[in-house]
């Protein structure tokens, strides 16, 4: 039913002989990767009514997709972590045992792909033959996760090409869920909404996916593999799988320094990615290697090296404007896939905060007719691009270097309106580790209905560790030492307010100030203040070229409570508290001394 001989990888050919027998598609076809493949299965959806082909001289060889309006983001809560011993999945997780899940599957997948291909998606997470890599294989009945797959990834005939008879990969099985009965005719987006279910077996490192088709339900070389199954491979490997961007800052000498950073969703990551400086700042320059996930590995001189393991940006397009990013906007001028954003008239697309004059008539992404007088938003809140990294104009040179590129600090953020300074340095990595398990943001009106409350999310990792999170506190403890220098960690918080609930710094390509400070830092170019978070930056170690800030906004930005900072540390951490005996003793030693308990 499909070609064998394509692979000599054994693993591989039982599995595929295996889904196949089990879920019963009319017909088995490889990804090969190339341009002739990807110009078949978009048009192929074209003239299913499944893809609009956009108006090719203003975005070449870009197409927009409509999902099912009940399928239109991950879905956490039917997210699980099915290892041996529920405890293994800890407290942030949903866990069910592996034998009763494995069951519910199959029987969910017996039969549901019948009437629709299955395709064979051979991908590398990371430059095809970097140490730092890792092979997976999906098999899907969705063509486009296929040519979503093909702009997020290294994907097809090279992917295949590099995973030898005896090499491991990753297996993610994936179905909408819908099959087609004789004669049925298909809906434009195939789905199975009450169904929707995304497992994760860390033990067979083995991924299942069953009812969605959006974005990381169904993209699964993204949060399923490279966050959740590769920080299971990492903590037994000894190395770090992170939800992190990777950004490069060049210096006026030409030098080039690189950070992790790791902030929750939605908190601006891809725009912190593809930073543009002040232009008065001459000579400092942001290169961008990733925008959502990092792999860090020690090389054989214990220095971190990390790699973007993904090929392309899937970004949030509501909000990106030629003035919040212009390198997103650019990134996306052609050969992009949209997903839930707005048509304009002249075949081209549109979504909230992308000009400050809305069109006067759209085609919403429910296909509706929308004028600016539109109760709802033309383009879906998760509306999303999906567009290559090589096409950012601050893409960095060595963003596909094998040997990664070194790590010299992390930076942990949130959403902090009301009492952490601009940015501080931790006092070491056990102090760093501390400050990562207990970072959080204020949740807003539309997330929760409680404005400002604190929603902990531990390296902005939380619904993605694929095991206990206090083991994955451990983990970092461990990497430590593990590295000859570990990275410098660092705090900032971009969204502090005044009084009047006004942002007290400007943010955006600003930002830059503060990562110059943190470089001169690790550099030891520059001193700092003592304060109980850590070391905090003097007004005049700042570059302000360009910016006006008095020394009255500089205070209230940076201002530490000592008294608040005790008594936060003093408070109750339900999340330490739920963690129990997994917890590190050197977290809750940190928090005592905080705490002056
Ligand atoms: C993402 C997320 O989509 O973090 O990147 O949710
Ligand atoms: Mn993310």
């Amino acid at each position: 039913m499909y070609d064998r001989s394509k692979t000599n990888n054994q693993k591989l050919l039982k599995w595929l002989d295996e889904a196949i027998a089990l879920c019963k598609p009319s017909a088995v076809r490889w990804a090969d990767g190339s341009e002739k493949e990807w110009k078949e299965l978009c048009e192929g959806m074209v003239e299913s009514g499944s893809m609009i082909r956009l108006n090719e001289e203003k975005r070449p060889n870009s197409y927009l997709v409509r999902s099912d309006p009940r399928d239109v983001a991950r879905v956490e809560d039917q997210t699980f972590i099915c290892s041996e011993e529920e405890v293994d999945a800890g407290p942030t997780n949903n866990w069910e045992d592996p034998a009763v899940m494995k069951a519910r599957l199959n029987d969910l997948y017996d039969g549901c792909m019948s009437g629709r291909t299955m395709y064979v998606i051979p991908f590398s997470m990371g430059p095809i033959g970097s140490p730092i890599s890792h092979v997976g294989v999906e098999i899907s009945d969705s063509p486009y996760v296929v040519v979503n797959m093909r702009i997020m990834t290294r994907m097809g005939d090279a992917a295949l090409a590099a995973l030898g008879p005896d090499d491991e990969f990753v297996p993610c099985m994936h179905s909408v869920g819908k099959p087609l009965a004789e004669g049925e005719e298909d809906v434009p987006w195939p789905c199975n909404p009450d169904n929707i279910l995304i497992i994760h077996f860390p033990a067979e490192r083995l991924i299942m996916s069953y009812g969605s088709g959006y974005g990381g339900n169904a993209l699964l070389g993204k949060k399923c593999f490279a966050l959740r199954i590769a920080s299971c491979m990492a903590r037994d490997q000894g190395w770090m799988a992170e939800h992190m961007l990777v950004l490069g800052v060049e210096n006026p000498r030409g030098e080039r320094f690189y950070l992790g950073a790791a902030f929750p969703s939605a908190c601006g990551k891809t725009n912190m990615a593809m930073l543009i400086p002040p232009a008065q700042m001459e000579g400092w320059k942001v290169w961008t290697v990733g925008d959502d996930i990092a792999w860090i590995k020690p090389d054989a001189d214990g220095k971190p090296r990390a790699i973007n393991p993904e090929a392309g940006f899937f970004g949030v397009a509501p909000g990106t404007s030629v003035k919040t990013n212009p390198n997103a906007m650019e990134s996306l001028r052609a050969n992009t896939l949209f997903t839930n954003v707005a048509l304009t008239d002249d075949g081209d697309v549109w979504w909230e905060g992308m000009t400050d004059e809305p069109p006067a008539h759209l085609i919403d992404w429910k296909g509706r007719d929308w004028t600016p007088d539109s109760d709802e938003p033309s383009a879906h809140p998760n509306a999303r691009f999906t567009a290559p990294a090589s096409q950012c104009p601050a893409i960095d040179p060595a963003w596909e270097d094998p040997a990664g590129v070194p790590i010299e600090a992390f930076v942990f953020g949130g959403r902090r309106v009301a009492d952490i300074p601009l940015v501080y340095q931790a006092k070491d990595w056990e102090h760093g580790v501390y400050v990562g398990a207990t970072m959080g943001s204020a949740t807003t009106a539309a997330a929760s209905g409680e404005v400002g409350k604190l929603r902990r999310d531990p390296m902005s990792m939380l619904p993605f560790i694929g095991y206990n999170a206090g083991d994955y506190f451990s983990h970092w403890l461990e990497m430590g030492e593990k590295f000859a220098v570990p990275p410098a960690i660092f705090h900032v918080n971009w969204f502090r307010l005044d009084a009047g609930g006004n942002f007290l710094w400007p943010g955006f390509g600003q930002n830059m100030r503060v990562l110059r400070w943190i470089i001169e830092r690790v550099r030891g170019e520059v001193g700092a203040d003592e304060s109980p978070f850590g070391s905090i930056p003097r007004k005049e170690d700042f570059d302000w070229r360009g910016l006006e800030f008095s020394d009255a906004q500089w205070d209230a930005l940076m201002a530490v409570d000592g008294e608040q900072v005790r008594s936060q540390a003093a408070e109750p951490n339900d999340l330490f508290d739920r963690i129990g005996d997994r917890l590190p003793a050197q977290l809750e030693a940190q928090r005592k001394q905080l705490a002056n308990e």
